[in-house]
């Protein structure tokens, strides 16, 4: 049975701010992400379109200023998650592999919707793919709209838009 990521390890959980030299990292990190975590949900064309997806416009910070956020543990990045500012959207919440289901991906998700209130933000949305939409909406997340569909090379995969009212002030974050 999974525990707990907190109740499990010695070494403290850490949060900081993504740097340039964690992309190529990262990137390793949401490849495997993805074909760990959606891999009962989107067959292997639709995973490589996803992860192409994200790997073509996740750090393109120099145009568009994003908070990223990343969990690291001894030195080894574990998760990351993005967020646009201006429109409040939730860009990226990857977890590795094998920390998947342990609590990690509400810890970053929590992170985020506390810096999106400091931000004064309202709201927070995002597309989510098909293996995460029971996450988001244990997290507080609704479908905007029905099924939408990715589509990349060719390749379709279905997503969700999802949204959750971020009421400020809220005490409901540890
Ligand atoms: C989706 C993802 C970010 C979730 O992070 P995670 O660390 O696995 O999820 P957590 O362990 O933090 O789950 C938090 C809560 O949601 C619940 N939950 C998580 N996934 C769930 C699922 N598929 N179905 C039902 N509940 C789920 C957990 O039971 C937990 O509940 P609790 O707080 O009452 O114990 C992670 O699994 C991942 O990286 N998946 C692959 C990439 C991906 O799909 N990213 C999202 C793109 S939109």
């Amino acid at each position: 049975m999974s525990r707990a990521i907190e109740s499990t390890e010695a070494a403290p959980l850490c949060l900081r701010r993504a740097r340039f030299e964690d992309v190529s990292a990262l990137l390793r990190l949401i490849e495997e992400s993805i074909e760990h975590g959606c891999r009962q949900h989107y067959g292997p064309a639709q995973r490589r379109a996803v992860f192409l997806t994200y790997a073509e416009s996740l750090f393109v910070d120099v145009v568009q200023p994003f908070d990223t956020i990343v969990a690291e543990r001894q030195r080894r990045l574990l998760g990351l998650a993005q967020l646009d500012p201006r429109v409040g959207r939730l860009r990226a919440l990857f977890v590795t592999p094998a920390l998947q289901g342990r609590g990690l991906g509400r810890i970053l998700l929590t992170a985020v919707e506390r810096l999106a209130r400091a931000r004064g933000l309202r709201a927070l949305e995002g597309a989510m793919s098909m293996n995460a939409l029971d996450f988001y909406r244990h997290a507080g997340f609704t479908p905007r709209r029905g099924q939408e569909q990715l589509v990349r090379g060719g390749v379709v995969v279905p997503i969700v838009d999802m949204a959750k009212p971020l009421a400020q002030g809220s005490t409901e974050d540890p």
